[in-house]
C-alpha cells in the first residue's frame, strides 16, 4: 500500500475512535431513554425544589406577625386549609440541589444572606385563591374584584397576616379647635339641631360622630364629589380650618339616639345589620375613624342615604354594592335597628 494511503486510513480510524469517544463521553446517560431527550434533566430540575422551613420556624424570630396568623382563618387546621407564611413570601431556605443544599439562585438562608420579598402586589397575589371564577369551588370564598376592591390594594382593609381582621387606623385626635368650631356650629343648628342633635328635624344628626368621616363629608361637598344642594353651598362657605374646627366641635358633643324605631322593625333590622357590623360594628359604632357611626342616627336619614347610595346619586366604593343588595324592606328595618342603637 501506498505510504499516503495507509496515512489516510490512520487518519481516518483515529477521527472515528474520536467521535466514538466523544459520543460515549458527552452523551448523557439518560439519552434515548424516553425517545429523543434528555431523559433525566426532568428530575434534575425537579432535586433543586426550594427549601421550605415552616411557620415554626418564622415564629422564632417574627412572634408578632405569627401570633397573628396562628389565629387568622389563614391557618385553618380543622378545614386542613392553611396557607403558610412561605406561601406569600417564598421560600426562606437555601435550595436542595440533588440532595445538597447548595444555594442556587436565592443564595443562603433567611435571614443570613437570604432576603424575604415583602408582597406588595396584593391584588395579585390574593386574587390568586380569592378571585371569582366559575371553576372555583364555593367553598372557596371568593370576590369579584371590581366590585369588592376596584383597583386598591387588598391590605387597604384586610391585615394579610389576619385576612377577617379589618386595618383600623389609630384614631386620631381632631386637629380642629372646638371653641371656634362653636360659633360655625350656630350656622347649622336651624337643620342638625341644637348641639347637633337630630332625629326630628331636616338634617342628620352630628353630636358624637367620628371627626375625620366629619371633614370627609364637608369637603366631599365642597368639591362636589357628594352633592346636596343646601349643604354643598353651605360647605363652600367654610375654609378648611373651619372644617377641622366644626367637625371637631360636633365630634365631641354629647349625642342622643333618635331612639324611635318601629319595635317590629329593629327586631327584623338586627339580622340585616349582620352585614354592616365588618365596617360600622355590630351596634353602629364604627372601628374606622373615616367610616361614619350610624348608631342613633336619624332613621329617615339613614333610609335616604341608603336610597341615594342605591340610585348611585351617592357614591362609595364600599356602599354602591351594599346598598344594591338592599330591598326597600330591608333599607327600612335596617335604619329602625341602628336609629334605636345607643350612640356615643
Ligand atoms: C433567626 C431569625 C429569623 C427567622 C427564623 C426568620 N426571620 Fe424574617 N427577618 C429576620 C431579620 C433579622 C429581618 C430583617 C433583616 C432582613 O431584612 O433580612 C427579617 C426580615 C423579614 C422580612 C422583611 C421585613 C422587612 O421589613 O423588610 C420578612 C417578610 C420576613 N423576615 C419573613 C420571614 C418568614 C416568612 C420567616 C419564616 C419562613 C422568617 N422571616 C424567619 C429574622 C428572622
Ligand atoms: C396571605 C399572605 C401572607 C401570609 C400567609 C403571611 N404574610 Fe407576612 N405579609 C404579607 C403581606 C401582604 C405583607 C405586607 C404588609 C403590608 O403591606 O401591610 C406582609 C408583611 C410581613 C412582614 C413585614 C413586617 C410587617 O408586618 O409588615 C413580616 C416580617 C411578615 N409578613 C412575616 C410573616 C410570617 C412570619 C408569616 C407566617 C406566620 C407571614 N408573614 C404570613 C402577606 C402574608
Ligand atoms: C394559597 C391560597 C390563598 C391565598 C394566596 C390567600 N388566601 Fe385567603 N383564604 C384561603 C383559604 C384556603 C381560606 C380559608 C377558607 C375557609 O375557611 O373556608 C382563606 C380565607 C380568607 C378570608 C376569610 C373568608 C371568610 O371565611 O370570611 C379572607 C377575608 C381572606 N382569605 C383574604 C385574603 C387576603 C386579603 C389575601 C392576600 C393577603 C389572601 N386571602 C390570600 C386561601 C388563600
Ligand atoms: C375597601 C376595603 C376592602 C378591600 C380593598 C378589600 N376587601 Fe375584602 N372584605 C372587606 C370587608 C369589609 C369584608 C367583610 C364583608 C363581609 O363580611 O361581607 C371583606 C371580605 C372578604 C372576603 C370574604 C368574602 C366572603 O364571602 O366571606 C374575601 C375572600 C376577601 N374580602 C378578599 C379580598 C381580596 C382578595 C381583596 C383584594 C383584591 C380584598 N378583599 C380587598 C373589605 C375590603
Ligand atoms: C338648611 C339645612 C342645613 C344647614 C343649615 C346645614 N346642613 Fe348639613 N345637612 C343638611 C342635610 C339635609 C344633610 C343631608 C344631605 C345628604 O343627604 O347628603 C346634611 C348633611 C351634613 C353632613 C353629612 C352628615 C353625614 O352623616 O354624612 C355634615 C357633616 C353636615 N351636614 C354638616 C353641616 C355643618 C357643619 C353645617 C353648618 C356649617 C350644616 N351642615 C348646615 C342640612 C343642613
Ligand atoms: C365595607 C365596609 C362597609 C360595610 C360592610 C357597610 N358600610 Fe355603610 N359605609 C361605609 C363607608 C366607608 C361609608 C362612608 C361613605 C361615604 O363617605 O359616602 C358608609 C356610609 C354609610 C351610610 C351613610 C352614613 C352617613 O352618615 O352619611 C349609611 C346609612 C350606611 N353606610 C349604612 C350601611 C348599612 C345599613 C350597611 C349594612 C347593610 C352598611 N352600611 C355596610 C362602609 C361600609
Amino acid at each position: 500500500m501506498p505510504k499516503h494511503i495507509a496515512r489516510l486510513v490512520f487518519l481516518l480510524l483515529a477521527f472515528a475512535v474520536i467521535a466514538y469517544a466523544a459520543k460515549q463521553y458527552f452523551t448523557v446517560d439518560s439519552f434515548y431513554l424516553f425517545g429523543h431527550y434528555r431523559g433525566l434533566s426532568v428530575a434534575d430540575i425537579a432535586s433543586d425544589k426550594p427549601k421550605f422551613k415552616t411557620p415554626q420556624y418564622c415564629e422564632q424570630c417574627h412572634a408578632g406577625q405569627y401570633a397573628e396568623w396562628a389565629k387568622s382563618v389563614h391557618n385553618n387546621v380543622d378545614l386542613g386549609k392553611v396557607v403558610k407564611c412561605e406561601v406569600c413570601h417564598g421560600p426562606a431556605g437555601s435550595r436542595d440541589v440533588k440532595g445538597r443544599f447548595e444555594n442556587v439562585a436565592t443564595g443562603r438562608d433567611h435571614p443570613n444572606g437570604l432576603k424575604m420579598a415583602i408582597p406588595t402586589e396584593t391584588a395579585k397575589l390574593c386574587t390568586l385563591c380569592h378571585e371569582q371564577m366559575p371553576g372555583r369551588p364555593v367553598q372557596q370564598r371568593q370576590i369579584v374584584v371590581a366590585t369588592h376592591a376596584g383597583t386598591q390594594q387588598c391590605t387597604a382593609c384586610h391585615n394579610p397576616h389576619s385576612p377577617r381582621t379589618f386595618k383600623v387606623a389609630a384614631p386620631t385626635a381632631p386637629r380642629g379647635d372646638a371653641v371656634a368650631g362653636k360659633a360655625i356650629a350656630a350656622g347649622c343648628a336651624g337643620c342638625h339641631g341644637e348641639a347637633g342633635i337630630g332625629g326630628k328635624v331636616s338634617g342628620p344628626g352630628l353630636a358624637g360622630q367620628k371627626p375625620d368621616y366629619l371633614v370627609i363629608a364637608l369637603k366631599a361637598y365642597k368639591t362636589g364629589a357628594r352633592d346636596n344642594p343646601v349643604m354643598s353651598a353651605m360647605a363652600k362657605g367654610l375654609s378648611d380650618n373651619d372644617i377641622d374646627s366644626v367637625a371637631a366641635y360636633f365630634a365631641a358633643a354629647k349625642c342622643k339616639s333618635a331612639g324611635n324605631g318601629d319595635k317590629k322593625a329593629v327586631a327584623a333590622g338586627l339580622s340585616v345589620a349582620a352585614r354592616c357590623a365588618a365596617c360600622h360594628g355590630a351596634k353602629g359604632i364604627s372601628a374606622q375613624p373615616s367610616w361614619p357611626n350610624l348608631a342613633g342616627q336619624s332613621g329617615e336619614y339613614l333610609v335616604s342615604s341608603l336610597k341615594s347610595y342605591k340610585a348611585g346619586e351617592r357614591k362609595n366604593g364600599m356602599m354602591d354594592g351594599i346598598a344594591k343588595d338592599l330591598s326597600d324592606a330591608d333599607a327600612a328595618n335596617v335604619a329602625a335597628y341602628f336609629t334605636n342603637a345607643a350612640c356615643r
